[in-house]
């Protein structure tokens, strides 16, 4: 914990805390936003991942985000646990050739050397989006996962789980959920599938303190251009379990910009990571949280009863953090 965090009190923690339940929180955050370098200094212990969405643009600013994801690695204390990769992982025409460039060679092995856990965004499969592949396009990133067991290329399925922790003492449960719910993407049968699956994995046991779900849709969202829009019918379908379960983080990408909101009623911070590469998206500011129109990835560090989440530039500054108990309380932390 950085000095300025340790230096807050009680009684402010408790008032950012109401604040947040009660959605009272106006003018956002933005106006406290300084530039600063992000913190790497969180001791020896606890689990560090990183998270990044919309990044297969295969240009420059994908580049500059992975390699700042690099160098920051690099500064922490102890090695990545994994990289929560969240989708539209190739814009444009897919072959299996574009795995060594696109991804084995621009995310440096040298401090990115974890499993990078994949999922599907809109263009990783549309048959209505760039490439016009439709399926086949998700198919070729499931294939890869599959033929090499080796790479940190992880994507057993379109939607799954994985326990994150040391051996025997998983400390987060992720459940990776596949929102790709128009013509030509999921079938039919597939989302019927999945929802089974989901409710299934909710019930299920785990040892695990932490439990997150991630999707590359956001189900809230302070983009200008399309809000909440994007989310209502995956609300439909998830929400019930997000109100009613102890899930602690909704990750997503999709809109090219860098949020953390809260909604009343639920329990989750809202993190959107969009920022691996592709245009930016302009945001509007509102109650619910921060949002900024920029790219870069996501720092979470985990430990049994604490969440620090940090949303970094490609520069390496972080704009906005904040940390969050299992019960779900949030203190925003100084930039
Ligand atoms: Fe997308």
């Amino acid at each position: 914990m950085n000095s300025e965090s340790s230096s807050v009190s009680r009684r402010d923690l408790l008032k950012t805390t109401l604040l947040f339940s009660s959605g009272l929180l106006t003018g956002g955050w933005a106006s406290r936003l300084q530039a600063a370098a992000a913190q790497t200094d969180f001791g020896k212990g606890g689990l560090h991942l990183l998270a990044v969405g919309d990044y297969g643009t295969a240009n420059a600013e994908q580049k500059q985000v992975a390699d700042q994801m690099n160098a920051f690695a690099g500064k922490l204390g102890s090695p990545l646990g994994a990289v929560l990769a969240l989708g539209d992982n190739f814009y444009g025409m897919m072959t299996p050739e574009r795995f060594q460039p696109g991804f084995e060679e621009m995310y440096s092995k040298e401090h990115l050397d974890c499993p990078f856990y994949a999922l599907l965004g809109n263009h990783d499969y549309g048959p209505q989006y760039d490439s016009k592949q439709g399926r086949a396009k998700a198919d070729m990133q499931l294939a890869y996962a599959r033929a090499n067991p080796a790479s940190r290329w992880k994507m057993p399925a379109k939607w799954y789980s994985f326990e994150l922790g040391a051996p025997g003492k998983p400390l987060v449960k992720v459940i990776y959920l596949d929102g790709n719910y128009f013509e030509g993407a999921l079938t039919p049968q597939e989302k019927i599938e999945q929802k089974r699956w989901l409710e299934a994995e909710m019930t299920k046991k785990t040892d695990a303190k932490w439990l997150w779900v991630v999707s590359h849709y956001p189900l809230f969202s302070d983009t200008t251009k399309r809000g909440d829009k994007e989310g209502v019918k995956l609300l439909e379908n998830w929400g019930s379990y997000l109100r009613e379960k102890p899930v602690s983080l909704y990750l997503s990408g999709h809109d090219h910009n860098l949020q953390h909101l809260r909604v009343e009623g639920y329990r989750a911070s809202f993190l959107v990571s969009g920022g691996g590469g592709a245009s930016r998206y302009e945001v509007q500011q509102s109650p619910r949280g921060f949002s900024m129109q920029t790219r870069g990835f996501n720092h979470i560090h985990v430990t049994e009863d604490k969440l620090t989440v940090q949303l970094i530039n490609p520069e390496g500054q972080r704009l906005h953090a904040f940390e969050q108990t299992i019960a779900g309380e949030t203190r925003i932390l100084s930039v």
